[in-house]
């Protein structure tokens, strides 16, 4: 999170650059404070978990040995190296287990980006007389941008809409795909709102216009149940950091019979699919919190959910003229995206820094002016509300006590920035 400064006159200005515009001073903060509950003024409450988790000490335990006394390179000929061979397999069927696949069905990349990537320009590659890929208004940037690149090379790209909660049009699905369509990518769960399409629906009616399906799965792995042995999904996407793995390491899934060109190309790594030494820790590391994903899921999706209940609830009673955006029934148990009207998500976001609270906004500053997220857009969130939007995601480190700072800091910001603010009727 960016850290705010600040200003001679004790008020908190943005974090986006000396000649941002974007937003005005934002209040000092001190009486503020003085009639919050107090915290312990070194700890930080992190419920910023769809942008990055906290390793988990059991994953670390694991890939350390492999930093330190296990450095053998997996392709070497000696012992030394062909024992890190052996533990690359192991996590490769671990993170297998979790998606109900066969391990020679994963490939490991360095991130989630990279995983998308591969997938989309992988196929292309090897159908070169299809022109076309669908996808939606929602990707995540790892995918969207992707489109925008490959249609400046000709590529041509159709982007199904959403409804007001999120939702996919599936009937526009069928009635974009067509003759000259190489590859459908739709997100498996939103990134911002934390709603889940349908992706073995989509997956089958992609599959029987005989189109390659992918789906960006960053979100959803860990998270929610995925059984890919039953569907008919093609590719599919995943990022270490999103479930208490480190940074630098990721997964697609290629169903065996798929075909894709390398990304990478170079030595003959993870069967010829993609070059460049494996990122041992990294690997073993996502094995374990594949495991782990594997054999708490159920128990924590359960608590986290109700944590996450919990603090919606809190909020929606709490604060007025505040909605739950994306369909409240089908939403990551995890993520809670709530907007709160007039107020711009960026000045809630250093307000609930102060407090040591990390979360994120649907709002970014984009060349001096605050734009409401892409996402939001594409729901027909209305102005007011796409700005002062907020996302909780939550993980199993998160706690009641936690929830219940953040559900009683939370009126007062609101209250505060409301009052300064021009779009409140007074
Ligand atoms: C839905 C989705 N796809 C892709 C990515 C990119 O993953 P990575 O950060 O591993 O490149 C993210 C990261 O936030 C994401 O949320």
């Amino acid at each position: 999170m960016s850290s705010p400064k600040t200003t001679r006159s004790g008020s908190v200005s943005g974090s986006c650059g000396p000649d941002c515009t974007c937003r005005g001073p934002i209040p000092a903060l001190d009486d503020l404070r003085s009639a919050m509950p107090k915290q312990d003024p070194k700890s930080v409450i992190y419920m910023d978990n769809n942008a990055t988790t906290r390793v988990d000490e059991q994953v670390v335990a694991e890939m350390l040995p492999y930093l330190t006394e296990q450095y053998g390179n997996p392709s070497s000929m000696h012992t030394f190296g062909g024992q890190v061979a052996h533990k690359i397999a192991e996590a490769r069927q671990r993170v297998a287990d979790l998606l109900g696949c066969l391990p020679e069905e994963i490939l490991f990349t360095s991130c989630g980006t990279e995983s998308d990537n591969t997938a989309i320009k992988g196929t292309l590659a090897v159908l070169p007389n299809k022109r076309k890929i669908v996808t939606t208004r929602v990707e995540h940037p790892a995918v969207l941008t992707t489109c925008r690149d490959l249609e400046r090379h000709g590529y041509s790209i159709s982007e199904i809409g959403v409804d007001r909660q999120g939702n996919l049009n599936l009937d526009e699905l069928g009635f974009r795909i067509d003759d000259n369509t190489a590859i459908v990518s739709v997100m498996y769960a939103n990134n911002e709102t934390g709603v889940i399409f349908p992706i073995d629906e989509i997956a089958s009616i992609v599959h029987s216009r005989g189109v390659v399906f992918h789906t960006d799965a960053v979100q959803a792995a860990g998270k929610i149940p995925l059984n890919l042995r039953n569907s008919a999904i093609d590719m599919l996407s995943l990022s270490g950091h999103k479930l208490h793995a480190p940074k630098g390491i990721g997964v697609l899934y290629v169903r065996k019979g798929t075909r894709i060109a390398p990304f990478l190309h170079g030595g003959h790594q993870e069967s010829g699919r993609r070059g460049g030494t494996e990122n041992v820790p990294g690997i073993i590391a996502l094995g374990k919190a594949c495991e782990l994903a594997l054999k708490y899921r159920v128990e924590e999706n359960t608590r986290v959910k109700s944590l996450r209940d919990r603090l919606e609830a809190k909020l929606l009673a709490s604060c007025p003229d505040c909605m739950i955006n994306g369909n409240p029934e089908h939403r990551l148990p995890n993520t809670l995206n709530i907007s709160f009207e007039y107020i711009e998500g960026e000045a809630i976001l250093l307000l609930l820094n102060q407090f040591g609270i990390c979360a994120s906004s649907g709002s970014a500053c984009t060349s001096g002016a605050l734009e409401p997220s892409h996402v939001l857009r594409a729901m027909g969130v209305p102005f007011t509300a796409a700005h002062g939007s907020i996302r909780f995601s939550l993980s199993r480190f998160n706690t009641e006590a936690e929830v219940d700072f953040v559900a009683e800091v939370m009126p007062k910001i609101v209250n505060r920035l409301r009052e300064l603010s021009p779009f409140v009727k007074r």
